[in-house]
C-alpha cells in the first residue's frame, strides 16, 4: 500500500504514523504530506527518513491510501482532488463527518457500511467515539432515551499549539501565542471550539450529532457540555444515560466488558476508575464509575475515558484502513 499520512508533522498526524508502524499495517511506500513551510523536513518511519511532500506533489503520486488530520479547510479542498486520482481518503477533520452521501465510521460499529466506492470516508470527533463505543452495545440491550454528557478534554486535541501553550503557562512563560482565549493552566474553559447555534459550541453539536449517525438510530435525545482542563492524556466524559428498558448493573459490566475495545475499571473500593493518565498511548476506550442514577429509574452514570490521539483519531483511523485491506474495498 502507498500511504499518505496528511498533517504527518500535526499532533494526530504523529500519531498516526506510530500506530501504523506499531500495527504493522502493509505500507510499501510513506508519502507524509504538510504545508509548504514543511518542505525539507524529513519524517522517520520504520528506521528510515522520508521526505516532507506538498498536497501537489502527493496527489500526484497517487496513493492508495491517505489518512488526512490537517483540519477541515485544507480537507474540504484537497480530499476530492485525492478521491479523483483513486485514492480512498480517511478524514479526521468535521468536513464530512454529516454529509449524507458520506460514511462516519467507528470499526466495531459500522464498518460493515464500507464499499469500494466511498472515496471519502469520516473518522468522527475524538469525543463521540469513546461515547459511542459505550453507547452502542447498551443501545443494542436497553434501547437508548436519553444522554447527558460532560466532557473534559484534553489540551491535544486541539493541535500542538495548545500543548505549547499549556506548557509555557505551567513554565511561567507569557510570550507565547494563545490558542485558547483564556489561560488554561489551572483554569477549565466551558468552550471548546467557537460558538454556534443556540449557544452550543461546534465541539458540543459534534457530540449531539454524529452518535445519531454512526449508531444509525436518531430516535433518542442528547445534549453535551464540552470543557477544555489543563490534561494532556486523554479525554474524560461524565454520562447520564436513561434507558427505556431496565438494566441490571451487573449485566451492564458484563455487556461493556465483553465490548472489543472497551474496558471496565469499575472498583470504586479500591480506588479504581479511569483517568486520563492511565489512558495515555493506549487504544482502548475505558470505562468505570457506573452506577444508578438515585432520582429517576432505568438510569445510570458513567465516566468514559480514552487517549483522544489514538482511539480518539488515529487508531481508529488506521483500524478504518486496515478494514478496508482485509476486505479488498482498496
Ligand atoms: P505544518 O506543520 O506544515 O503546518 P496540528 O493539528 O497539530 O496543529 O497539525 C496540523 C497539521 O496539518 C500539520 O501537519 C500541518 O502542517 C498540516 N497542515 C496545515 N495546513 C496544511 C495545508 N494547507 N496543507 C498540508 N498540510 C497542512
Amino acid at each position: 500500500m502507498k500511504v499518505a499520512v496528511v498533517g504527518a508533522t500535526g499532533m494526530v498526524g504523529q500519531v498516526m504514523l506510530k500506530i501504523l508502524e506499531e500495527r504493522n499495517f502493509p505500507v510499501t511506500e510513506l508519502i507524509p504530506v504538510a504545508s509548504e513551510k514543511s518542505v525539507g523536513k524529513t519524517i522517520h518511519y520504520k528506521g528510515m527518513e522520508y521526505p516532507v511532500v506538498t498536497m501537489q506533489a502527493a496527489i500526484e503520486m497517487n496513493p492508495h491510501i491517505a489518512l488526512f488530520s490537517a483540519g477541515g479547510t485544507t480537507s474540504l479542498e484537497y480530499a476530492p482532488q485525492f478521491a479523483a486520482v483513486g485514492t480512498t481518503v480517511i478524514d479526521n477533520s468535521s468536513a464530512w463527518r454529516m454529509v449524507a452521501d458520506k460514511k462516519l465510521v467507528v470499526p466495531e460499529i459500522n464498518a460493515h457500511l464500507l464499499t469500494k466506492e466511498d472515496r471519502i470516508i469520516a473518522n468522527p470527533n475524538c469525543s463521540t467515539i469513546q461515547l459511542v463505543m459505550v453507547l452502542h452495545p447498551l443501545n443494542l440491550k436497553y434501547d437508548l432515551k436519553r444522554v447527558v454528557v460532560s466532557t473534559y478534554q484534553s489540551v491535544t486535541g486541539t493541535g500542538k499549539n495548545a500543548v505549547d501553550q499549556l506548557n509555557a503557562e505551567i513554565g511561567g512563560d507569557d510570550s507565547v501565542a494563545k490558542v485558547y482565549p483564556y489561560q488554561i493552566f489551572k483554569n477549565a474553559l466551558p468552550q471548546c471550539d467557537v460558538f454556534a447555534d443556540d449557544d452550543y459550541t461546534k465541539e458540543e453539536i459534534k457530540l449531539m450529532t454524529e452518535p445519531k449517525k454512526i449508531m444509525d438510530d436518531d430516535t433518542f435525545n442528547l445534549t453535551a457540555t464540552a470543557v477544555r482542563v489543563p490534561v494532556q492524556g486523554g479525554h474524560s466524559e461524565s454520562v447520564n444515560i436513561e434507558f427505556e428498558n431496565d438494566f441490571n448493573l451487573d449485566e451492564v459490566r458484563k455487556i461493556l466488558s465483553e465490548t472489543p475495545g472497551v474496558v471496565v475499571m469499575d472498583d470504586v473500593k479500591n480506588k479504581i476508575y479511569p483517568m486520563p493518565l492511565y489512558s495515555e498511548g493506549k487504544d482502548e476506550v475505558f470505562v468505570g464509575r457506573i452506577r444508578r442514577d438515585t432520582s429517576q429509574p432505568k438510569t445510570l452514570n458513567m465516566w468514559i475515558v480514552a487517549d483522544n490521539l489514538r482511539k480518539g483519531a488515529a487508531t481508529n483511523a488506521v483500524q478504518i484502513a486496515e478494514y478496508l485491506v482485509e476486505n479488498k474495498l482498496v
